[in-house]
């Protein structure tokens, strides 16, 4: 069945802007979350089926603004969409190769499409990114990578216009290892002629679930997860006969296990992976936290009192920095000074200061924070400024004695698939609700779960 075009240009949660999350914090959370499908796995296997012609279908995919954006984008470009478990999509036909700037705005992994269209089509245009809240985030190993297999790019009106002709195999060696960029050159090498090395390349669970998928389509790769990807450039893909299964969202699982830490709960997570999560759980350990796992399950039960831990951000299998503002909050309430180190974003600590309006105490300088452990946060309005962020003061919420209000919650909606829902199955006192409600309104909205 061909399916018919589904374009979506509003985000999921279409009145996100005037809502906000109430949180009756302060009480243990217990029992069971299924982990949702990833979305930083998701991103780049979606922009991927346009290397191969034809019908794709993909299970697990999140509901997530994101997807939607992809999906969106996808649109454009001329390969519709049947929304539904599997995601159905038709990639027969390229009619547009442009990526806009108020795509890429709402989305940077838009960036993603550059690999796939230069591949298939010898033509992309995509909106520079630009920075966002937590970075500069410049592009430069993508083009750079892209460049060694053949193609020549300007920058024109904000806009970068790549073309090529049959790409050709080439060593790259990438100055850091960048996730996305590692995504975009794999994307490009697997059409390339001849093989490719990336050097460097990045080893995030994300990027070998991205390489599962194109073998599934026919491409020839080795070396996943570690730091140098082979591939062996074949002359077509096509769609997998089998549904793909995209894989457990680590961030997500992460973010529910330092629920249960930070309220002295017990949360079980599963259909997830804790191969995944190592340098994680181990931090939750050294936090004092009783971390249980099975080969898809991974169980945490919070401490009496947390312990305070030393962390650094570090690209897979370091520490992630997309759980750095979420154990920012475990080592706020943790007993003694914790010390955490982000090097990944030179601007990922916006959450500090919206975690001392709810009585933390934080000093931060440069990539450094100083987090001196308090017994207790109070709840508070406060803002979220972006993804992760948003997740560390749900958390707070979750964890400070009284009420929180959480403004800006569309960055939520990118990344965390019902959140409200499976908080509120553990037990969490929140509600999503509306500017117009009054405050006893609000508080029984929160109060019901
Ligand atoms: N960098 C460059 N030049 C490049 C590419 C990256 O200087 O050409 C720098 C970045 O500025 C940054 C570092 O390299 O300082 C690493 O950035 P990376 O490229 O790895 O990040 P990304 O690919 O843009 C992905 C995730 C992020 C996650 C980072 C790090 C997706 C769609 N996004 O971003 O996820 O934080 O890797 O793991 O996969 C999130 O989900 O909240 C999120 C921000």
């Amino acid at each position: 069945m061909v399916p018919r075009p589904r374009l979506r240009y509003e985000p999921r949660h279409s009145g996100a802007n005037m809502e906000k999350l109430i949180i009756d914090g302060g009480h243990p959370l217990h029992g069971t979350v299924r982990a949702s499908g990833a979305k930083n796995a998701a991103l780049p296997i979606l922009m991927a089926t346009l290397l191969a012609p034809g019908e794709h279908r993909l299970t697990n995919v999140p509901k997530l603004a994101d997807v939607d954006s992809s999906l969106s984008l996808l649109g454009r470009i001329g390969c519709p969409s049947l929304e539904g478990d599997p995601i159905r999509l038709d990639t027969s036909r390229i009619a547009y190769h442009e990526a806009p700037y108020d795509v890429v705005r709402k989305m940077r992994a838009s960036v993603l499409v550059l690999g796939p269209l230069l591949a298939r089509h010898g033509e992309a245009k995509v909106s520079l990114p630009g920075g966002c809240a937590i970075g500069v985030r410049p592009i430069d190993q993508h083009l750079k990578g892209l460049e060694a297999l053949g193609a020549t790019f300007n920058l024109e009106n904000g806009t970068i216009h790549g073309r090529c002709g049959q790409l050709r195999g080439a060593e790259i060696q990438l100055d850091m290892p960048t996730v996305t960029g590692t995504e975009n050159i794999l994307m490009a090498a697997v059409l390339a002629d001849g093989t490719s090395v990336i050097h460097n390349a990045a080893r995030e669970p994300e990027i070998v679930d991205l390489g599962r998928f194109l073998i599934t389509l026919g491409a020839k790769i080795e070396g996943l997860g570690s730091s140098d990807i082979v591939v062996h450039g074949v002359p077509s893909l096509a769609p997998g006969a089998r549904p793909y299964a995209v894989c457990p969202d680590r961030i997500e699982t992460g973010t529910f296990l330092c629920a249960a830490a930070l309220t002295g709960g017990d949360i079980e997570v599963t259909h997830t992976d804790p191969s995944m999560l190592q340098a994680v759980l181990a931090k939750l350990t050294e936090a004092g936290c009783t971390v249980t796992t099975t080969p898809t399950t991974i169980r945490v039960k919070g401490p009496e009192r947390l312990k305070s831990f030393r962390l650094r951000t570090e690209p897979f299998p370091g520490f992630p920095t997309d759980m750095q503002a979420q154990l920012m909050v475990v080592a706020a309430l943790a007993d003694g000074t914790s010390t955490i180190h982000e090097n990944i974003f030179e601007n990922r600590f916006l959450h500090a200061a919206e975690l001392l309006r709810m009585g933390a105490r934080i000093e931060t300088s440069g990539n450094a924070a100083t987090v001196h452990g308090q017994t207790r946060m109070t709840g508070s309005p406060v803002m979220a400024s972006d993804l992760r962020a948003s997740a560390a003061l749900v958390l707070a919420g979750l964890a400070a004695q009284g009420v929180t209000e959480i403004h800006r919650i569309y960055h939520l909606d990118r990344g965390y698939e019902d959140l409200v829902a499976k908080l509120r199955g553990v037990g969490a006192r929140i509600a999503r609700v509306s500017d117009g409600m009054n405050d006893s309104e609000q508080m029984s909205a929160a109060m019901s779960a």
